[in-house]
């Protein structure tokens, strides 16, 4: 198997194949996600709160960050794994400055990840266009975006009203345009996800509790597998359900994606 690039994403964009995408967070589990045919590795600042037990993302480092981004990429390079790694930049390492941002992407990629992921719109849009400029591939984030929870007022729905939805179309288009080649939509309406998606041809929208129309999916792999600290998400699907062993149920997942059978905008898309 060849490694999963960005000319491979955009080709699969193009045929239309979905992109399918699970958060990892140490070898092992990197390893056999890997193996289970998920393209897309995330090592999210969702660790924080599963991995470490903190109560939102907001206190995860970029120390941290980079020890699990080493795990994942050596389990991956132990297997000889074709992942793509994507690695988030955690809350106050990216905000400061764009030669901040370039700092701590630096430490991530140097820690093994391909391309640096980062929250927001509006004023994230020049730091995207820095890093991208500099070579780094960046993946935004936009929706309910977690590390400013405080701000948003909780997790919930993003993008409902029609100021908040024409907001979140216009930061898409502006942060394609700054070069990110991925973008994550987390909680936003279905319709809304799907419109986002058709006018970003050359930026791949990856959804979560975001509806089916989207390039492609990602989950939190504690979620998927049905193990929880407190309540599940609503949008969650417990893979393990049926599968004998996890990377079954990743490959489940994966097939799931690839068929349009997940997520069901019938049963958990707002
Ligand atoms: O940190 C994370 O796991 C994420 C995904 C839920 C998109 O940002
Ligand atoms: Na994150």
């Amino acid at each position: 198997r060849k490694p999963v690039s960005l000319p491979r994403l955009q080709d699969m964009r193009e045929r239309g194949e979905k992109i399918t995408m699970l958060t990892a967070y140490d070898a092992t589990f990197a390893a056999v996600a890997d193996s289970a045919g998920v393209e897309c590795l995330l090592v999210g600042d969702s660790l924080g709160m599963v991995c470490q037990g903190l109560s939102s993302t907001v206190g995860v480092t970029l120390e941290t960050m980079c020890y699990h981004v080493e795990s994942v990429t050596r389990g991956l390079r132990r297997v000889q794994g074709t992942a793509w790694v994507i690695g988030d930049l955690p809350f106050g390492s990216y905000q400061e400055s764009k030669e901040q941002a370039i700092r701590s992407a630096s430490a991530l990629l140097r820690a093994g990840a391909h391309m640096i992921k980062l929250e927001g719109g509006g004023w994230t849009t020049e730091t995207v266009r820095f890093l991208v400029e500099r070579g780094i591939p960046v993946c935004a984030h936009l929706g309910l975006t977690p590390q400013t929870v405080h701000a948003l007022g909780g997790y919930r729905v993003q993008g409902r009203n029609d100021a908040d939805a024409l907001r979140l179309k216009r930061d898409a288009l502006e942060l394609q345009d700054a070069g990110a080649a991925m973008l994550v939509l987390e909680m936003v309406p279905a319709a809304l996800a799907s419109e986002v998606t058709q006018q970003l041809p050359r930026c791949h929208t990856i959804g979560i509790g975001s509806g089916n129309g989207t390039a492609g999916q990602v989950l939190v792999m504690h979620d998927m597998l049905g193990i929880h600290l407190g309540k599940t998400p609503k949008f969650v699907r417990n893979f393990m359900e049926g599968a004998p062993s996890v990377r079954e149920a990743m490959a489940a997942y994966v097939r799931a994606v690839k068929e349009g059978h997940f997520p069901d905008n019938a049963v958990h898309a707002w």
